[in-house]
Order: C-alpha cells, then structure tokens, then sequence
C-alpha cells in the first residue's frame, strides 16, 4: 500500500550565517528544499509533508502547491518535527519516510532500497546509515552481540568506546506507519539540548522486542548534510560530477569537467564539446557535433547541431544548425540564428531573425528586425528601434547590403538585393535592388553617378 513522505526542514540553519533560510539556497540552480522534494515525487504520488519553521512564508512560496506544510513553531529536536506531521497523516499511509530538507544529494533509488527493505521487515525501522572515518558530528549505530541495530547514540552522550564507532545515522528512516504514530509522542525529553531525539525510537523498538534493519549506504557523497556554505561548495561540486559524468558517457566531450556547470534539465547531443567555463542553464537544448565555450552562457535556449558559441551569452535564443557566434556575442529574448547564418565579434541580437547563411561580421545591433537569407550587414550596423516610446520593426530582405555604419531607422525596409552606403543613416525604404546612401539616405537614380559610391 501507501508511502508518505515526511521531510524535515525546520531548524534556522544558523551556520549558513544569512538571511535566506537555508533550505532555500540554491544548489544547481535550484533550492535545496525543491531537491529533497524532487526525489520525493519519485517514491509515491502522496504529497510530501514538508515539517517547516524558521523561514515558513519564504519556504511556503517556494515550494508552492502539491507540498503538504505543517508547522513546527519551536524547534525540540527530531522526534517533535515528525510529530508534527501525525495529523496529516496518521491512517494515510502504512509506511513513512523520514528524511531532511538539506540532504539534497541522496538519490530515489537509495530511499527506495530502504523501503523494500522495510516492506520485508518484520518490526517497524529500517534506517540508512554509512561507514565512514569522520563522524562529522552523526550519530553512532550501536550493534549487539549478532550484529542486530541495538540503538543510536547522538554524539554528545555517547562514551568513548561509543564515539569510536565508525557505523554512522544517516539520519533517514522508513518507519511502519501506525507504529510510528504510536510511539513518536512516547520519546523521552533529552539531555543536555532538551530536545525530543527521532534517532531515541530505535532503542524503544529494540526495547519491545522488534528488529530494527539498516541499508549500509555505499556512498557518503549523497548523505552530505548542508549545514554551512562549505559544504553548500562540496555538494555543488559533487552534483556538478554527477551531471557531467553522465553526460560525459553518453558521448558529450568535457574539456575540464570541473569548470564545465550543465544545469539538471539541460540536454547534450552526442560529439558536442564544452569547453571550460561554459554554464548551460535552464531549458537549454545543444544539439550534436556543437562546439561551445570556453567562456560561454547559455539559458534556456535551443541549439542545434554543428553550431559553435565562442566566449558568448545566449539567453531565450535559438539556433538552427550550423549557426555560429562569437566570440563577444549576445543573443537575447527571441533572438534566432537560421541555418548557417553567423555573428561574428560583438554582435547582438534581440527579438530578431538572421535568415539562412546571413553574416553579421562585427560590432552591430538588431533589434525587432527579420533579415533575410543570404544577407550581409556590415560592421558597426545599427537597427534604431525604439523612438523613446515604443518599438519598431525592420525588414532587411534577402541578398541585402548593408554597409558598414548603417542606422536603420525603424519602421523601415530594405528591399530584396538592395544595398546602403557605409554611413548612411537610413529613413525611409530602400526599394529591391537599390543603393541608398547619405544622410538622411536617399537612393539613387538609376543614371546618376556620384563620387563617393563606394559601400
Ligand atoms: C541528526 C540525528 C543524527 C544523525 C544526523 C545526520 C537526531 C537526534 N540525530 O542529528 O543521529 O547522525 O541527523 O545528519 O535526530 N529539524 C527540524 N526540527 C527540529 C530539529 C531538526 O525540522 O526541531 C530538522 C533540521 O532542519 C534538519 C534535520 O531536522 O534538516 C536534522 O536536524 P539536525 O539538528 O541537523 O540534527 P543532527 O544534530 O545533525
Ligand atoms: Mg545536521
């Protein structure tokens, strides 16, 4: 039958040391407490119950709908945060999980395995627990004669012999659910913190009799709790590592993986290259056969294949295959490069269309204009769009001229074939086929010859 997720998310988060909560600093991009919720929505289609206190409105807004919220007003320890969230759920669920809002690196098929453990135990916990060197303050898992879970002893009243133990609580549990609804009001208040310790219903279960199962975890990196922004750092690091490993067997090459930052929700075709200090964020597609980088941004953009971004930002951009820019370009919001078009240094582009094969070499601005295929727009080109008041479009068509330092007056349009002078700063339409120079531009006559007709 059912399983309930319980993530605990109240304490203060003192180390972080600011003024955001700390289940809300971000991790790749995203709040912590949007991760351990994330994986949560991978074991059961019940909401998860999210136990929260210092910071309620700020972390209430972000996780928004779908998340059940229950109160803790005043933080007694472990065992008062899971009692919270009884009324919500007592008769739900026949089995609940605990775990933590700032434990954002454990993996679904982790608590997953925890779960079918418990579906075949007998008595009421299985817990997760790891062995490691540096107890960094966990609690120890105690064991008896047979190797059985006796009991968890927190770190600051445990005896030597107990301290020595290096079989460490991850802190997460998966508890029969009506035993647990029994028995988490019955835990002890504890001393010196005066505080109701969850890890205290191990030994109660032990004291009735039941067996208590542990998942040995084989890997520490997931069970790394963020209590201060080092270990925000290594937590970062260690997802970095993860993403890229994965995009890394699946034929994406990383010059140097540990400058390489691919969002969760990116996608990489295969035979692409990043190369260093390149972040692809958001709702980014790259395409295969890509070059990118170094020194690269892109968000939420889609890129197709055999494209290159040189040093550039690309943000809300498309570009269709065998695009490039760079390196010091820009494309912004509804910006899109067709097939083989190219922006060369210092080029941007906003609300904008450079048709099939068009060229924009260097040190220009496009804004609301379509330019057509085939098109060259001249160095130091500028679209004046916006009057102070409102935006207007250009039309640049196909095979168009453009000369250097043309300012294209918008609304206006540059017919098919027809060309500006360098310098010009152009008013009105430009007809197919025509030279317009000067300024204000004016085109010229078919028979009239003049000096100056270079473009
Ligand atoms: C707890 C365990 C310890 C384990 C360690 C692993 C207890 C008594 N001890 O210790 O055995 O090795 O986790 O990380 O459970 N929280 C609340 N309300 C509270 C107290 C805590 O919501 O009143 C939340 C915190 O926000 C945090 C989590 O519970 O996400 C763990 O609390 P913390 O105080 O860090 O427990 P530890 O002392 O680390
Ligand atoms: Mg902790």
């Amino acid at each position: 039958m059912s399983l309930a997720v319980v993530i605990l998310g109240a304490g203060e988060g003192t180390r972080m040391k600011s003024d955001l909560p700390k289940v809300l600093h971000p991790l790749g991009g995203q709040p912590l407490v949007v991760h351990a919720l994330d994986t949560a929505r991978k074991l059961t289609d019940l909401p998860p119950v999210l136990v929260v206190g210092h910071g309620k409105e700020a972390v209430e807004d972000v996780v928004g709908d779908g998340v059940t919220t229950v109160e803790q007003a005043e933080q007694l320890g472990t065992g008062h945060a899971v009692l919270q969230a009884r009324e919500a759920l007592r008769g739900r669920a026949d089995r609940v999980l605990v775990s933590y809002a700032d434990m954002p690196l454990l993996r679904a098929e982790t608590l997953g395995e925890l779960v079918g453990r418990q579906r075949k135990n007998p008595g009421p916990i299985t817990m997760l627990s790891l062995i490691q060197d540096n107890p960094r303050g966990f609690g120890r898992v105690v064991r008896n004669e047979h190797g059985g879970v006796a009991a968890i002893v927190e770190e600051a009243v445990a005896t030597p012999e107990e301290l020595a133990i290096r079989e460490l609580n991850a802190g997460v549990y998966c508890f029969d659910g009506p035993w647990l609804w029994d028995h988490v009001d019955q835990i002890p208040l504890s001393l010196p913190k005066e505080e109701y310790y969850l890890t205290d219903l191990v030994g109660m279960a032990v004291d009735e009799g039941s067996k208590v199962e542990a998942v040995v975890s084989r890997d520490a990196d997931e069970l790394l709790g963020i209590n201060n922004r080092v270990h925000l750092a290594e937590a970062e690091r260690v997802l970095r590592q993860r993403i890229n490993e994965r995009w890394m067997r699946a034929g994406v090459t990383m010059v140097d993986p540990a400058t390489t930052y691919v969002g969760p929700d990116v996608t990489l075709g295969r035979d692409t290259t990043l190369h260093p200090n390149t972040h692809l964020r958001g709702q980014t597609v790259v395409g295969e056969a890509c070059v990118i980088g170094p020194n690269t941004v892109i968000e939420d953009s889609e890129i197709g294949d055999g494209c290159r971004v040189t040093a550039s930002v690309v943000e809300e951009a498309v570009m269709e295959d065998g695009s490039d820019i760079g390196p010091f370009g820009h494309l912004r919001r509804g910006a899109r490069l067709c097939e083989g078009a190219h922006v060369g240094n210092f080029g941007e582009l906003k609300q904008s269309t450079l048709g099939p094969g068009a060229k924009m070499g260097h040190f220009s601005y496009l804004g609301d204009a379509d330019v057509g295929s085939g098109a060259n727009i001249g160095a130091g080109t500028i679209t004046c769009n916006y009057d102070g008041e409102s935006k207007h479009p250009t039309v640049i068509e196909e095979g168009a001229f453009i000369g250097s330092d043309t300012m294209l007056v918008a609304p206006v349009r540059v017919g098919k074939g027809a060309k500006t002078g360098a310098g010009a700063v152009v008013t009105r339409d430009v007809p197919p086929g025509a030279l317009a120079y000067g300024v204000p531009a004016r085109v010229r006559k078919k028979d009239e010859a003049t000096d100056d007709d270079q473009v």
